[in-house]
């Protein structure tokens, strides 16, 4: 089994260029299958997320094609209409976004039959709010045997639609099934991450009519047909906080490129707040620190407010802080899990229901780690950045899922990390940099 192995305590300097979100490219490349025209997509982060979906789309008997490793063509002409079409297999079970399918299938052919959506082990991950907004389209929605969600309408007619909760997957769902539905279909208390407003533009870009992306209300006027496009995906707000944190708790120096500095700003603004330098340019944005930082109290709230998925990235980061922190996790329930692996570090961290209080530490001490999800098996890379000695961490099949040559960037920032398949590949490194 593939892990890394990092002798920590470098000090992270350099550039780095950060990928396509993730997030918003799972809702665009399903996105895609609602024309019969070839859309052309660029930005596409390559990870095992949409590595994955590609493979369900293709599988579905769309013509997919890699121009290059971040530009994908997708035809969705080819997929036939028939109540055969099912999205299952064993990896698309294990991603969250396999649930886009439902929404564009459903749009497009009025049918759709996809396998429950997998995803991190975050806490409970209810569909709820999804099937309240097909049904709302005039879809019936039923679960069969083998965990399936069927979905099926005479038609789909534009309704008013009000999110019990504000949810990102339910609210792209709702606008991939209702684009092509008769009439105007209105979401309120929407979601307003930057990634709706990408799955919108893209969606504008094949000639739906959605307005309001990006504030609480969307209103989507149903229109007959939607073309082929070429389109770029905007940058990955995770992945660039991920390594905003990481020069913050290395004490480094990092110039990250290729980010929309507005969409960083909860994470900025955390970061300066807790004494770090964050410098903003049009495309970039820099963070320095220069010994210890200070602490800070932190609620995960939907945009714009502090992401959940930089939550564990931030708390080993404000864990080697001055003072005593505290994170609440407002979004899911079980997001504290590397709290324990971060504690066998030398962290002092207790949980109490959804928060979590952080007595700062000066430094982390090497340790084998064990991945327990996406953010917090990067949030645990980072602790080992910044440990003394040697840190394992296994199960990395989580981080690859949303980190684009995630050890590849960190060597180019000095960061001494490598993928080891065996115990002897440990020890070669071990030698090697030692
Ligand atoms: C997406 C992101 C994930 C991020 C999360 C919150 C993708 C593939 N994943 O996940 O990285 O952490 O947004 O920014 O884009 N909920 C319900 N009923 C529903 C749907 C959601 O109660 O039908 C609840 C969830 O349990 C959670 C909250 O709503 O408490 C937010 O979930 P949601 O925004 O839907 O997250 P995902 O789309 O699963």
């Amino acid at each position: 089994m593939e892990k890394y192995v990092i002798n920590g305590g470098k000090t992270l300097e350099g550039e780095v260029t950060i990928a396509g979100a993730k997030n918003a490219a799972l809702g665009i490349l399903a996105a895609a299958v609602l024309t019969d025209e070839e859309c052309i997509i660029d930005n596409v982060p390559y990870v095992e997320d949409t590595k994955v979906l590609l493979r369900a789309i293709e599988n579905l008997g769309a013509r997919v094609k890699y121009i290059d490793n971040h530009t994908v063509s997708i035809c969705g002409g080819t997929i036939p209409n028939s109540e055969d079409l099912c999205v299952d297999d064993d990896y698309i079970r294990k991603i969250r976004a396999s649930y886009y399918l439902l929404g564009a299938l459903l749009g497009k052919f009025k049918y759709a039959q996809v396998a429950l959506p997998g995803g991190c082990d975050i806490g409970l991950r209810p569909i709820d709010q999804h099937i309240k907004g097909f049904e709302a389209l005039g879809a019936k929605v039923d679960i069969v045997n083998g965990g399936k969600v069927v979905a099926k309408a005479d038609k789909l007619v534009g309704n008013h639609i009000y999110m019990d909760v504000v949810t990102v997957g339910a609210t792209i769902n709702i606008m991939l099934a209702s684009v092509l539905a008769e009439g105007k279909t209105t979401i309120e208390n929407a979601a307003k991450e930057p990634h709706i407003v990408d799955v919108a533009n893209f969606l504008n870009s094949m000639g739906a009519n959605i307005k309001g992306a990006g504030t609480d209300v969307i209103r989507i006027r149903g229109v007959q047909k939607l073309k082929g496009t070429e389109y770029s995906i905007i940058p990955d707000q995770i992945e660039a906080g991920t390594f905003m944190t990481m020069a913050a708790a290395t004490n480094g120096d990092i110039l990250i490129k290729n980010v929309i500095p507005k969409h960083l700003e909860a994470i900025s603004s955390k970061l300066t707040e807790i004494g770090a330098t964050v410098i903003e340019y049009d495309d970039s944005v820099r963070v320095m620190a220069d010994g210890r930082l200070k602490s800070t109290q932190i609620k995960t709230l939907p945009y714009p407010g502090f992401p959940t998925d930089m939550q564990p990235q931030m708390a080993v980061t404000l864990a080697l802080s001055q003072g005593t922190s505290v994170i609440t996790e407002s979004i899911f329930e079980n997001r504290f899990k590397y709290v324990n692996e971060l504690s066998r570090m030398g962290a002092r961290i207790k949980v109490e229901g959804n928060s979590a209080v952080i007595n700062g530490v000066e430094k982390y001490t090497g340790a084998n780690l064990v991945a327990p999800d996406l953010r917090a098996g990067a949030a645990l890379v980072i602790a080992a950045l910044a440990a003394d000695g040697f840190s394992t961490i296994e199960d990395i099949k989580y981080i690859l899922r949303g980190y684009e040559d995630f050890d590849g960037k960190i060597r180019a920032l000095g960061g001494q990390i490598e993928v080891a398949d065996t115990d002897r590949d440990v020890q070669k490194f071990k030698l090697r940099v030692g």
